[in-house]
């Protein structure tokens, strides 16, 4: 069962995050340290069970919308279902065509977004207005673990965890070439892919099939590629990228219990834990 491994990778976590749900007003120049900077926290949502796989778009200057799974089942089961949640409007909406909705990823130039379940990916267009935006079927008889965009669009199918690319025509074909089970998958800006599976993380330089074995950590739960190309991996605490030259990651930020990460339109990190999405701002400390 997909919802068991979901559950065995982010419930041992969560309990001991119930007590920390009042915290003080954090005095300015205190926050969270993102490649070596202070960042101040701005609550998206809150009150919500376990978002994971966000997506961001904005609209205009005032509107944004966020798109990300979250549990609906009690708290000791897991069961997924995609929702977004307006500015302004921080109560998620659920997308209920999409049955046990899971992934989401945004292709920013046709401005569509592709959520993922167990019976294939959906997609919305965002320009049109979220209450009336139609959720066409688009790829079925695949139960979905993980979507990327980047060109194309790939997907991991459960439970072969196994990578299929879509073609413009949308038959599916399975990637020959990345033969790994995966948890995790992006080509960043460089054209250089990164992959994750039980062992860890390894990176395949472009034009290359060569793996290279990626120091640190091995338990990701989510990989995210920001405006810019720039590859991030998210471990349970704590936010890395890649040392491409040295073969190691490197910890940017420490945030406890991270499930999900995205980027707004300027790169500032939006990231989930089991109750909340938060904006990081950086702020100026003297
Ligand atoms: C942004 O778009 C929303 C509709 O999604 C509209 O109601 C609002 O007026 C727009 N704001 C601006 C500043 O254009
Ligand atoms: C979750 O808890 C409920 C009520 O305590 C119980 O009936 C159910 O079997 C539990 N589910 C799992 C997956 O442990
Ligand atoms: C999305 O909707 C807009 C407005 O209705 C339309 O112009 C655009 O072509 C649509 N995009 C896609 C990818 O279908
Ligand atoms: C993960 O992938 C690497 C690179 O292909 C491989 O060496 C390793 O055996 C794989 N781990 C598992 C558990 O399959």
């Amino acid at each position: 069962m997909k919802c068991f491994v979901i559950l065995c990778v982010l419930a041992i976590t969560y309990a001991k995050h119930i007590v920390k749900d009042k915290e003080e007003k954090k005095p300015v120049c205190e926050g969270i340290k993102v490649h070596g900077k202070i960042h101040e926290e701005k609550v998206l949502i809150n009150g919500i069970n376990r978002p994971y796989q966000l997506s961001y778009y904005k609209k205009n200057s005032t509107d944004h919308i966020l798109y990300f799974s979250y549990n609906v089942g009690l708290q000791n089961e897991s069961t997924f279902m995609i929702g977004y949640a307006e500015a302004g409007y921080p109560v998620p909406k659920p997308v209920t065509a999409v049955k046990n909705g899971f992934a989401t990823a945004l292709n920013h130039k046709e401005e569509i977004i592709y959520l993922g379940g167990s019976e294939g990916i959906y997609v919305r267009n965002l320009t049109e207005p979220a209450e009336s935006a139609k959720t066409h079927h688009l790829i079925p008889n695949h139960d979905i673990w993980d979507i990327f965009y980047k060109h194309s669009l790939y997907f991991i199918a459960f439970p072969s965890r196994r990578l299929y690319k879509v073609h413009s025509h949308l038959e599916t074909e399975k990637v020959e070439l990345i033969h790994e089970k995966l948890y995790q998958f992006v080509i960043d800006g460089d054209g250089d892919t990164f992959i994750s599976n039980k062992t860890g993380l390894y990176m395949i330089r472009k034009d290359s099939h060569h793996r290279i074995h990626m120091k640190g950590a091995t338990v990701f739960r989510a990989f995210e590629v920001n405006r810019k190309g720039v590859a991030y991996f998210c471990g349970q605490n704590e936010v890395y990228v890649a040392d491409k030259e040295k073969h190691s990651l490197v910890e940017i930020a420490t945030i406890k219990n991270i499930f999900g990460l995205t980027f707004d339109e300027d790169d500032n990190m939006i990231y989930s834990d089991p109750h909340q999405i938060v904006k990081l701002l950086p702020i100026d400390c003297k």
